[in-house]
């Protein structure tokens, strides 16, 4: 064994294989605008005080200390959310805050979509949930 094999067991972000990339499809229902470019330190202040610190911890946000949902310090740095069904990237990190019951039946994580349809009210634009997946990805 050289050491790129072993190296290639730690699936570094750049080098993933093929068969560890989620594959799952999204709802179709559910929309993603590449042109509506998200805003890390907007999305930093709406999280601070957003109903996700409820479920979800970010050290050194102190107000985020929830343990219902995944914490998310380093969430930028993973390769997949979700328990591994979709990847970690800016179009499934949107669709996931704007409709989690959707993206995953059974999610204890509710809508966050204004105009999206369910059991609870939508609370923001696609501009505040884009500006919400950038500051998620920051968090390396
Ligand atoms: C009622 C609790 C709850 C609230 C409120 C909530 N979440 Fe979640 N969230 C969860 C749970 C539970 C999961 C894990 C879902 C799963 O994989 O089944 C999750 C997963 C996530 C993930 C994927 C992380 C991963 O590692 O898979 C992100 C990103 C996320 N939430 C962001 C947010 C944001 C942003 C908000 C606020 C707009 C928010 N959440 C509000 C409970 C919540």
């Amino acid at each position: 064994m050289n050491v790129s094999d072993t190296a290639a067991a730690t699936f570094p972000r750049n080098r993933l294989p093929e068969w560890v990339k989620p594959k799952t499809p999204t709802p179709a229902a559910l929309t993603f605008d590449p042109s509506v470019t998200g805003d890390v330190a907007r999305g930093a202040t709406i999280f601070k005080t957003a109903p996700c610190i409820a479920c979800h911890a970010i050290r050194g946000v102190p107000t985020a200390a929830g343990i219902v949902g995944p914490n998310l310090t380093h969430v930028g740095s993973r390769t997949t959310i979700a328990g591994g069904i979709y990847p970690n990237d800016l179009e499934h990190l949107h669709k996931w805050i704007k409709n989690a019951p959707e993206m995953k039946p059974g999610s204890l994580m509710p809508l966050f979509g204004k105009a999206e349809k369910g059991d609870t009210p939508g609370l923001y634009t696609d501009q505040q949930i884009a500006d919400l997946a950038a500051y998620l990805s920051s968090l390396k």
